[in-house]
């Protein structure tokens, strides 16, 4: 099993290539960006989603907006000034994607005596690096994580929270890839996810290339395995987590997370420390992206509601940290209460 077989984001010497997780698995496409505009675009419209998979592409963007005013010779500031605003702004979740920024502001102002051309490739550097230290953390975090399962355990996970969320072995999916690494009999369980599909279309679609066993349900049908005794752990991922551990994740995962603690089962979330937003105290400050209705009432061209009807489709939802029996991350595996080990975390050099 290779770890980098899924190369959601590749440099390509003047432009940025991303996997288009719109049309997968039906087809393996590549997405150019050549603009911090079309890195913003590709955000926004999920050509490219997932915490830390979205804040890598921003961080690109934000290189391509400096090349672009190296090429034309113009001042860095005109260009980067508003690539950081339309970035910034492309989804309003997942905190990875303001931290991923707010480290090419710090890298950008540590080079503010710099002439034009010579910040370009500086950025484009702190961008690769980004890209390969959460492939690190993910390796990382999979390895401490894939000690928590047992050596025969049925994990249910949500959404999609693999290689294609971020840039390789992934955070949830990267704790199952370690525990098959390590020896360790993993059947996964996917949620469809409704109503993007991306346990469908994008988990089923990674597992199954790298042999991982994997069954795909409806997202309706958790509570019934879990009755039944089939499901041993949940591992989701998460989009940002606050101070005291509540968790903003895919819509559908806090549901998940009541079940787990009705059946006994332990609920884990693998992450970053970057997905950590030390800033909000709990999840009331997390702002949920409420995404157009229609992906609720169909995808791509099929339609299944009547047209007209009413939909909501918020995107994310908070689980309670009272719920989460770990947070597992690259620097260590923080437990309730979460307010002390998650600044245990924090402190830690990472
Ligand atoms: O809307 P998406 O597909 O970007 O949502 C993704 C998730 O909710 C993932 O679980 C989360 O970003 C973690 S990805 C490692």
């Amino acid at each position: 099993m290779s770890t980098s077989a899924v190369a959601t984001l590749r440099w390509n010497e003047v432009a940025l290539e991303l996997i288009d997780q719109r049309v997968l698995p039906q087809r393996l496409d590549y997405v150019r960006c050549g603009s911090a505009a079309e890195v913003a675009a590709a955000i926004r419209d999920m050509v490219v989603r997932g915490a830390p998979a979205i804040g890598c592409a921003a961080a690109y963007g934000i290189a391509l907006a400096a090349l672009e005013a190296a090429r034309r010779g113009e001042a860095v500031e005109g260009h980067l000034l508003p690539a950081f605003d339309l970035l910034a702004a492309a989804r309003p979740t997942a905190v990875n994607l303001r931290w991923a920024l707010e480290r090419m502001h710090a890298r950008w102002r540590a080079l503010a005596t710099a002439a034009a051309p010579s910040v370009a490739p500086e950025l484009l550097a702190e961008a690769m690096r980004i890209q390969a230290e959460d492939l690190a953390a993910n390796r990382e975090l999979g390895r401490l994580g894939a000690s928590l399962l047992p050596q025969s355990a049925r994990v249910l996970t949500h959404c999609n929270a693999g290689a294609l969320a971020t840039t390789g072995h992934g955070t949830a999916l990267g704790v199952i890839r370690s525990a098959v690494e390590q020896g360790k009999q993993i059947e996964v369980i996917a949620d469809e996810t409704r109503p993007f599909l991306q346990g469908a279309r994008l988990t089923a679609w990674e597992l199954q290339r790298d042999g991982i066993a994997v069954t795909l349900i409806a997202d309706s049908a958790a509570g019934y395995l879990m009755s039944l005794g089939q499901i041993d752990a949940v591992i989701v991922g998460a989009d940002r987590v606050a101070a005291n551990g509540d968790v903003a994740n895919k819509i559908g995962t806090y549901p998940l997370a009541v079940l787990a603690q009705r059946h006994a089962i332990p609920f884990y979330v693998a992450c970053p420390v970057a997905t950590i937003d030390a800033t909000l105290a709990d999840g009331a400050g997390i702002p949920i992206e409420e995404r157009c209705a229609k992906e609720v009432l169909g995808f791509a061209q099929a339609t299944w509601a009547p047209s007209g009807v009413a939909a909501r489709n918020p995107a994310f939802d908070i689980t309670p940290a009272e719920l989460v029996c770990a947070l597992i991350t690259e620097r260590g595996v923080a437990r309730p209460p979460f307010g002390a080990s998650i600044a245990a975390l924090l402190s830690r050099s990472g």
